[in-house]
């Protein structure tokens, strides 16, 4: 049964409200954003080989689908990849680590799609400030096989088939990251990871960043193609008549955010693999590094028929996330280094292409 079939059956039954939260909400049919999913259609399209390689770019995987990028071109064959500090998640990512592994994502994506166009990327990354990056190109990238994969790419939120991941895909998988299948450290994380969210789910002020960063129904979603997309028929159905709203979604002593709860517990446990990228250190250049593999691994799994999804929880960087943060260290990095992304690794079902602000709201002069 899919998410929205298992989503949709518990809202009947008293309504659960998290685990549209927790799904990402896809929508289907005549609900479809098309103008928030549009830059999709788009990429490959413009004539510049910067653009051409940044419309793909921008399809990455990103915290929280925040795309704090902003992109000035400069002269004629390089741009400058700049934070919209605008666009942070202060409570969960007070650091910025989290932003900028979805930077070094869309790095990574914006080389692989130039070097399929012919264009090779030298790339610089700054180590403080709103600068991330000047990229220049020049004629002669080779074309790289995990491009091929980009429009099929997705961070699957949704609970993975019954079926281990066979050990000749995980070894092809080694090269690119941690491969976690031994059953005690899998039944490990899998606790892990819901009681890092529950921890996420129930402090009011990383719950409340989530919650205002809800995209709810058709007409938010393309106004503001970011964030948390909750929509489909049924969903805005229920937001017409006011029984999924925001505060509901808040409220911990409703029956919708006890379910949602179960369902999200459901999808954590529905793992039989997990992924971790470590570093030794934990500069900028870590976090963009962990991004870029992080794109190589999302884009290999999608090659191989696998799904990935990144759960960050255990990972952030607040006070109340502490205990589960050491344990994260204590299982994946040992030896003091530090636990940069782990995700759930398996076999799920192809999801629906995530929001995006068009390319040209993110060129800045
Ligand atoms: C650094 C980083 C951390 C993320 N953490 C989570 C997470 O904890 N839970 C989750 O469901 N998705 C997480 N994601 C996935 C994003 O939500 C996802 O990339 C975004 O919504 C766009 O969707 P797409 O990857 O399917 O295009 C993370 C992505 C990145 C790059």
């Amino acid at each position: 049964m899919t998410m929205s079939r298992r989503k949709t059956i518990s809202l009947l039954g008293g309504g659960t409200i998290l685990a549209a939260l927790g799904a990402g909400g896809t929508f289907a049919g005549t609900r479809t954003p098309s103008k928030a999913i549009a830059p999709w259609g788009l990429a490959g399209g413009y004539d510049d080989p910067r653009l051409n390689a940044l419309s793909f770019g921008l399809l990455a995987p990103n915290p929280h689908n925040l795309q704090p990028w902003h992109i000035a071109l400069e002269g004629e064959d390089a741009f400058v990849l700049r934070h919209d500090q605008s666009r942070r998640l202060p409570e969960t990512d007070p650091f910025d680590r989290q932003i900028m592994i979805g930077m070094g994502c869309l790095l990574e994506q914006t080389v692989l799609a130039a070097g399929a166009a012919g264009y090779d990327v030298a790339l610089e990354i700054m180590e403080e400030g709103p600068q991330i990056a000047r990229a220049t190109l020049s004629k002669g990238g080779l074309a790289d096989p995990l491009a091929a994969h980009i429009l099929q790419r997705r961070s699957c939120k949704e609970p993975f088939a019954d079926r281990a991941v066979p050990a000749d895909l995980a070894g092809q998988l080694a090269p690119f990251a941690d491969i976690h299948t031994d059953p005690r450290m899998v039944s490990a994380l899998r606790e892990l990871t819901f009681e890092a969210w529950m921890v996420e789910t129930t402090t009011p002020h990383t719950m409340q960043e989530s919650i205002d960063l809800m995209r709810m129904g058709k007409a938010e979603i393309n106004a503001k193609p970011d964030g948390l997309d909750i929509g489909g028929a049924f969903l805005e159905g229920l937001m017409l008549a006011g029984v999924l709203t925001r505060d509901a979604m808040a409220d911990q002593n409703s029956t919708a955010f006890q379910q949602g709860i179960d369902i999200y517990r459901e999808m954590l446990m529905a793992t039989p693999a997990y992924v971790a990228l470590t570093s030794e250190t934990n500069t900028r250049s870590d976090h963009i590094a962990a991004g870029r593999a992080w794109l190589r691994l999302n884009l290999k799994t999608t090659a191989l028929g696998l799904s990935l999804h990144p759960v960050s929880q255990a990972l952030q960087e607040y006070p109340e996330m502490a205990p589960h943060y050491a344990s994260a260290h204590g299982l994946l990095a040992p030896q003091g280094h530090t636990v940069q992304m782990l995700g759930r690794l398996g076999y799920g079902p192809q999801t629906a292409r995530t929001p995006r602000w068009p390319l040209e709201e993110k060129l800045i002069v």
